[in-house]
C-alpha cells in the first residue's frame, strides 16, 4: 500500500481528484495518510476534513525564520511516514532537504506542458496568461518528479489540451484542470503505486 501526503495551498480540486480515484479505484493500492497546507484558509483542508483524512497547516509566518519553518515542514511531512508526496498546488518552495529525502518519491502537477510556461514566476493563472500571450494553439499539463530545480525533475505524465477561441486565462485553467490535471495526476500516482515507473537519468520509463 502506497502512503501519500498531498501538500496543498489553494481550492484543493487536484486534491479532490486524487481523493475521488482512490475512492472509484482509479488510483489502487494507494491510502492518503496526511495533508498539509501552508495556508490556513485553504479550502483543501476542508476537503481533507469532510474525508476524514489528517491535515495540518504550516505556515511559514509562524516561525521566526525560513530556516525553522523548512525543519518543521519536513519534520511534519516526515510524521506521517510517507512513501510518496505529492505537491499538488503547493506555492512554497520546497526545502533542499526535503527534496534529498524524497528524491524520485515526490511529484509535482504543473499547469503546462513542461518545458514551455514553466520555472520562476510560472504558477496558477500565471501560465495560462503567457500561454494566451504567446498564441499558442495547445497547452496542458505535466506530472513530474521533483528535483533542485523548479518543475525541472523527469517528467512522469503530460496531456494536452487544445485552446478555445474566446479563451481567457480563467476559462483555460479550468479546461486544463478538468482535462489534464485532474486525469494525469491520479494516474501517475496508480503508476508509481504500482511499481510502474521507472527514473532513468532526467526521464523516466513507463513499464507495461
Ligand atoms: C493547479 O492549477 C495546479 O496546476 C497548480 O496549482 C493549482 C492548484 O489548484 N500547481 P488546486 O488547489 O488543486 O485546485
Amino acid at each position: 500500500m502506497l502512503k501519500v501526503v498531498v501538500m496543498v495551498s489553494g481550492g484543493g480540486t487536484n486534491l479532490q481528484a486524487i481523493i475521488d480515484s482512490v475512492k472509484d479505484k482509479t488510483i489502487t493500492n494507494t491510502q492518503i495518510v496526511g495533508v498539509i497546507s501552508n495556508n490556513k484558509n485553504a479550502y483543501a483542508l476542508k476537503r481533507a476534513e469532510e474525508n476524514g483524512i489528517p491535515s495540518k497547516c504550516i505556515s511559514p509566518k509562524d516561525y521566526e525564520t525560513r530556516e525553522v519553518f523548512n525543519e518543521k515542514l519536513l519534520e511534519a511531512v516526515k510524521g506521517y511516514g510517507p512513501d510518496l508526496v505529492v505537491l499538488a498546488g503547493f506555492l512554497v518552495v520546497i526545502p533542499p532537504a526535503m527534496i534529498a529525502e524524497y528524491r524520485n518519491r515526490m511529484i509535482n502537477i504543473h499547469p503546462s506542458l513542461i518545458p514551455s510556461f514553466c520555472g520562476t514566476g510560472y504558477y496558477g493563472l500565471k501560465v495560462h496568461e503567457a500561454a494566451l500571450e504567446r498564441g499558442v494553439k495547445v497547452v496542458g499539463a505535466t506530472v513530474h518528479f521533483v528535483d533542485e530545480g523548479t518543475d525541472t525533475g523527469p517528467i512522469i505524465l503530460q496531456k494536452a489540451v487544445e485552446v478555445e477561441q474566446g479563451d481567457v486565462p480563467e476559462t483555460l485553467q479550468r479546461r486544463v484542470m478538468e482535462q489534464a490535471e485532474w486525469k494525469i495526476l491520479p494516474c501517475a500516482i496508480d503508476l508509481i503505486a504500482n511499481g510502474r515507473v521507472k527514473v532513468e537519468e532526467n526521464r523516466t520509463v513507463i513499464l507495461p
